[in-house]
This record gives structure tokens, C-alpha cells and sequence, in this order.
């Protein structure tokens, strides 16, 4: 893989499709905001056409059973919750811009989401145990950590199968497998997408860095938090990003967010118990983000 085909494409996407990164940017922006508001969230999701009508599609799916319809975006996040629009908000526009390509015989997109939105439930539980972290950033950044590995998959299916394939053969991390595969990592390509996409610093860093927290400098407590997230979907088997291993021992995860051996134990418990309903909400918004 060539890092100028890869821009070529970045640049290409920005010129066909630049109302939806808006979209993207406004969601997150909302979503890491705390004092954003519902009148707030109701414009920005108004704003999109195809975003609302989502949005309503899926305040109306069988999976939060209301007892009656729901017609307006403001009427969705009075029974819903503005906290559940506000994630649903995000996880619509993010599968709704990058898809889920038919054409991507070998490899289960689907997956991959799982896996990003596992991490950020995780990444969320986990920033409940560490002072200073905002569960909200730990939860966009969870969602977002694997954002180039989508852009990888779009852009060069086959060297992104070879990937995997080397991966599952030597029993390796997806970082270690991609640089001995392309010399070029996923987090390096996020990195690119997430300045261009002018996303916030944290932002940009987790997304750069959850594979090496310690570079992550001021953010390495969030960038650790990512990476630890990312080992809790790995152990409990939530989705797959692609290989059969993490490559950060738990231990040096768990020193760099200052929590004990034992939190982990609590921390996993709490994930499996939201395991059932991040399985089941992927599934509801990949039926209506389509
Ligand atoms: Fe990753
Ligand atoms: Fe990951």
C-alpha cells in the first residue's frame, strides 16, 4: 500500500461527499459536549435529512419497543433519552458515511463495527474507574479508534485481506501483521483522516496512538483507555478487528491508566454485562442505517 493512494482517496471522498463528515464533525462535537443541549442535538440531527429519518426508523424498530410511534427527532430523544440519541446520533452517521460495502467478499464489515462499538462501551466502563477522563471522549474515541482501518479496507481490499491472513498465519497483532504486510499501520492512516477531518486533540491522538499509548504524550491515560477497551472486546469475543491477539500486555495498559490488577476483573464483568445490548443495538442500526 502506497501512503499517496491512500491521501489520493482521502482527497477524493472529501470532494464527493463533504456534507457527511460535516455531519460527523457536528455529532461528535455534540456527543463530547456535555453542555450540549436537546435543542442542539434536535438541529444538528434535523439538519441531515437522511440522518432523521433514521433516527426515526430506529426509535420506531422493535428494539426499543415504545408502545406508540414516534414522528419527530424531538419526540425520539424524549423517549429514547438524549444520552441514547446522542450515541445513536453518532453510530448512524459513522455507518451511514462509510457503509457497508456489498462488495467485500472476504471480510465481515460488520465485525469490525461490533468491535468499534464494543470499544466504546468498554472505554466508557473502563474512564469510570480513572480520575479526570470524561466518559463521553472515552466513548467517541472507543467508537472512532479503528477509524482507518476502514479507510484501509476501502481503499486496498487486498492488501487489507493480506493483512488478516498474515495475522491469523503467525498469530500476531493486526499492527505487527500490517507492517511486516504494507509497512504502514491503520492508526498511522486514522491519524491522517482525523486531522483532516479537524477532530478534536484527544481525538486525533487515540486514534494514533492506541496501539502506542505511550507516544500519546498528555493523552496517553485516554489513548491507554482505548487500548485496554480494545483487549476487553478481544477477550470477550466481540466483533473482530481482524486478527486473533491484541499487542499490549494488560499489565502495561493497566500501569499507564494507574488502575490495579483487580480493576480489570470488575471492569470485565461490567462489559459482559452490556454485551447482549451492544450486540443487539449494532444490529438495529446497521438494518436502518442502510
Ligand atoms: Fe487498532
Ligand atoms: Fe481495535
Amino acid at each position: 500500500m502506497r501512503e499517496q493512494k491512500i491521501i489520493n482517496m482521502l482527497e477524493k471522498w472529501e470532494k464527493d461527499l463533504p456534507a457527511v463528515p460535516q455531519t460527523v464533525s457536528r455529532v461528535l462535537a455534540a456527543v463530547a459536549n456535555d453542555f450540549s443541549d436537546v435543542q442542539q442535538l434536535e438541529e444538528i440531527i434535523k439538519s441531515d435529512q437522511s440522518l432523521s429519518s433514521k433516527i426515526l426508523r430506529l426509535a420506531n424498530s422493535a428494539f426499543y419497543g415504545l408502545t406508540h410511534t414516534v414522528s419527530t427527532v424531538r419526540e425520539a430523544i424524549m423517549m429514547l433519552g438524549y444520552g441514547e440519541v446522542k450515541h445513536l446520533a453518532l453510530d448512524v452517521s459513522l455507518i451511514g458515511f462509510f457503509g457497508h460495502p456489498k462488495e467485500l467478499k472476504g471480510f465481515d464489515i460488520n465485525g469490525l463495527w461490533l468491535h468499534s462499538f464494543a470499544v466504546g462501551s468498554a472505554a466508557r466502563i473502563i474512564s469510570d474507574f480513572i480520575k479526570g477522563l470524561n466518559p463521553e471522549e472515552a466513548f467517541t474515541a472507543g467508537i472512532l479508534h479503528d477509524v482507518g482501518k476502514m479507510i484501509f479496507l476501502l481503499a486496498e481490499k487486498d492488501d487489507f485481506l493480506s493483512v488478516i491472513e498474515y495475522a491469523k498465519t503467525h498469530r500476531v497483532s493486526f499492527s505487527v501483521a500490517e507492517q511486516e504486510v504494507c509497512g504502514l499501520g491503520h492508526s498511522f492512516i486514522g491519524g491522517i483522516l482525523a486531522r483532516r477531518w479537524y477532530f478534536p486533540e484527544y481525538l486525533v491522538s487515540c486514534i494514533e496512538y492506541h496501539h502506542r499509548p505511550d507516544l500519546a504524550g498528555s493523552h496517553t491515560p485516554m489513548a491507554a483507555t482505548v487500548a485496554l477497551a480494545d483487549a476487553v472486546a478481544y477477550k470477550l469475543s466481540i466483533g473482530a478487528a481482524g486478527a486473533p491477539v491484541t499487542d499490549i500486555p494488560d499489565a502495561v495498559l493497566l500501569n499507564q491508566v494507574g488502575l490495579k490488577k483487580t480493576a480489570m476483573k470488575e471492569i470485565m464483568h461490567q462489559m459482559e454485562k452490556q454485551k447482549a445490548r451492544v450486540e443487539e443495538s449494532l444490529a438495529g442500526v446497521c438494518l436502518h442505517a442502510a
